[in-house]
């Protein structure tokens, strides 16, 4: 079985996929954590050193290699990560996508306490963050809707989205 968790920065993805993981028995893997460990920088560092260009063509390599190198796994990509390249494409021909559609108020309670470890979102005023997760969000939403399986977020338990991955 072959996972891809996507959606937009505090949706989720990397609250729900090592619970999943410890559930259904896949390896887990968080796409940016395995950039940062290959690069030995944080997200923050690359985007400040290469700039964001470098990072896209990073995060679609890495994705690559994870996926070639791992016949099962759960991936929990960045918020990014289906907006460049083919990337969505490629998730979908590989496995099964899972799109975190996570309300907007939610997002922005969670990016608010947590926007300074995320370079798309550290200089953005608190006041501004809603109008641009908005914005952002909603040029994003025609990737993120090409997901083979979308779920709420928030009616969700560890239970019902282990049965729905077994499922997939
Ligand atoms: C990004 C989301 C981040 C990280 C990078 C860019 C984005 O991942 O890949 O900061 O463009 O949405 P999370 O969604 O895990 O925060």
């Amino acid at each position: 079985m072959k996972i891809f968790l996507i959606g937009f920065m505090g949706s989720g993805k990397t609250h729900w996929g090592p619970q999943l993981s410890a559930k259904v028995g896949l390896p887990f893997f968080d796409l940016d954590k395995v950039i940062t460990e290959k690069e030995n920088k944080t997200i923050s560092e690359i985007f400040a050193e290469n700039g964001e260009e470098y990072f896209r063509y990073l995060e679609k390599e890495v994705l690559e290699e994870l996926v070639e190198e791992n016949k099962e796994f759960i991936i929990s990509c960045g918020g990014g990560t289906p907006c460049f390249f083919n990337n969505i494409k490629f998730m979908k021909r590989k496995g099964t996508v899972i799109w975190l559609n996570t309300q907007i108020d939610i997002l922005v309670n969670r990016l608010l306490k947590d926007k300074y470890s995320r370079p798309v979102l550290k200089d953005i005023a608190d006041e501004e963050l809603k109008p641009y997760i908005l914005k952002k969000v909603l040029s994003r939403k025609l990737y993120y809707e090409q997901a083979d399986i979308i779920v709420n977020e928030e009616s969700l338990s560890v239970d019902t989205f282990a049965e729905i991955i077994i499922n997939a």
